[in-house]
């Protein structure tokens, strides 16, 4: 994209604010009206049943008919320059009895902007092989899997992909399942839910972690899609690895002591376990290969599912993480209570050295950041907000953190409202200029509305709110695929 088109962007998207901001003024209504944030509302309290697993009540519980709508009532007024689909993947069992919040059917709800409107809705199963054959609980390999975790828009493929197993291609005009997008027979490992897109070449790094050896492999594609490599990395065992990092020239792995053990499976009706004894270490190894130069260093057992953004000064790498001290432990998910911590790993010596911070004592998790400086250094992270509750997820609003200040800045909306993973999409060329989007479902009317903010100003509240034509449960990750240039 070019410098001048980018700024032709800012300016519009500065247009667009002045022009909101002067209408809500003009009908004597503060922004905030916009969210439906009634800050005089008591605080909810969000009763869960404890002979029921947390992850089939409330808005968590699956939606099972797959619906297109074109009538959506818009509040606030829509970025125009918002030309595209969000899209976002979540796990949707068909029997709605599953043992896990991670097992399920993958299902993607996606609305059409455009222009300034919502044009449409829709939801559709990811047509997998479980799916298709109504396998509610299976280890995935290959096309075998769910497909429910995560979307990424990579050389223009619209990509639907789970835990472990092969993705599946998605049509972004429609939602329907194109088919397992397995690289042209050539990957033969596992693919992660969390790829990472180099900025500077368009390449998509990705890893893949299996049952059995090789329980790690790396693999790169080029900017077309094409695999150009895949390697084995010299792991310890089957571990839950979620996730990994870059920087502009290293591929980062973080192994923890979340282990594959099929033997727990019966008791608890899940195949990881905590095993602190299993040790923790994180892998350092160059962008693009060769894997035999990974290097690690050994940390405090502890479990990230996710990283904000990755990043080198100078000899030194810094990973930011939301760190747990433990997860699985003994159970099937454990106390969901986040902290933003900063890893920053020496590489200058012969050995890796490694210490940790602190940045936020928050509970906060599904971070996303400016993915145009993805491995590069990077000012603000976006984040959802989570309240504390002993017995289940309860996701609150949304909040920005300046790495640069420590500050937060916060939507938080209604204590009956739940945000999802807040996805930027840019607009402006500064860091962090540009919109979020994320789902928000509101208890007290049992609806989900699509909820934009601005990424510059998340304390505004909403610009626009989009009602769904039903609830959208709640899910993981999404991606915004726009309308071609
Ligand atoms: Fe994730």
């Amino acid at each position: 994209m070019t410098h001048f088109l980018l700024n032709s962007l800012l300016m519009q998207r500065r247009a667009f604010l002045r022009a909101t901001s002067a209408a809500a003024a003009a009908a004597g209504a503060p922004s905030f009206l916009l969210s439906g944030c009634g800050t005089n509302l008591p605080k909810a309290d969000l009763v869960v049943d404890p002979n029921i697993p947390w992850w089939r009540q409330h808005n968590f519980g699956p939606v099972f008919d797959e619906l297109d709508e074109t009538d959506l009532k818009v509040r606030g007024a829509i970025p125009p320059e918002l030309n595209g689909v969000y899209v976002r993947n979540g796990s949707n069992p068909q029997a709605s009895d599953n043992t896990h919040w991670f097992l399920g059917d993958g299902m993607v709800h996606g609305v059409r902007l455009g222009g300034g409107e919502a044009k449409w809705y829709r939801n559709r199963y990811v047509r997998t092989t479980f799916h298709e054959d109504g396998i509610g609980f299976g280890v995935p390999q290959g096309p075998n899997t769910y497909a429910n975790v995560s979307l990424v828009y990579h050389a223009d493929r619209l990509l639907a992909s789970g835990e472990v197993g092969f993705p599946y291609e998605l049509n972004p005009s429609d939602l329907s399942t194109v088919g397992v997008r397995d690289f042209a027979g050539e990957l033969n490992n596992y693919f992660t839910a969390h790829p990472a897109i180099d900025p500077a070449t368009g390449f998509m790094h990705f890893f893949g972690y299996g049952f059995g050896p090789p329980f790690l492999t790396y693999c790169v594609a080029d900017d077309q899609g094409t695999l150009l490599s895949c390697e084995a990395v010299a792991a310890r065992g089957a571990t839950m690895m979620h996730s990994f990092a870059i920087t502009d020239r290293d591929a980062i792995f973080w192994e923890l002591p979340v282990v594959f053990d099929l033997s727990v499976l019966s008791e608890t009706g899940w195949m990881f376990r905590w095993d602190a004894d299993f040790g923790a270490r994180i892998g350092v190894m160059p962008l693009g290969g060769p894997a035999s130069e990974i290097r690690w260093v050994e940390i405090e057992p502890c479990y990230v599912f996710h990283h904000l953004n990755a990043f080198r000064v100078g000899d030194d790498i810094v990973v930011d993480v939301c760190r747990y001290d433990e997860m699985m432990n003994g159970e099937r998910f454990g106390a969901i209570d986040p902290q933003l911590r900063r890893w920053t790993i020496g590489t200058a010596g012969e050995e890796l050295t490694f210490s940790e911070s602190t940045l936020s004592e928050r509970n906060i998790e599904f971070p996303y950041s400016d993915r145009r400086n993805f491995g590069r250094a990077t000012r603000y992270g976006w984040f959802t907000s989570l309240r504390d509750h002993p017995e289940t997820l309860d996701p609150a609003g949304v909040v920005r953190y300046d790495s640069q200040t420590g500050m937060i800045d916060e939507w938080e909306p209604s204590p009956y409202r739940q945000s999802g993973e807040p996805l930027f999409v840019p607009a402006g060329d500064g860091e962090g200029d540009g919109w979020l989007l994320t789902f928000v479902y509101d208890r007290s009317a049992d609806a989900t509305d699509l909820v934009i903010l601005d990424a510059t100003a998340v304390g505004g509240g909403p610009v626009a709110e989009v009602r769904m034509p039903r609830r959208v449960p709640h899910g993981f990750h999404g991606t915004w695929v726009p309308d071609q240039a």
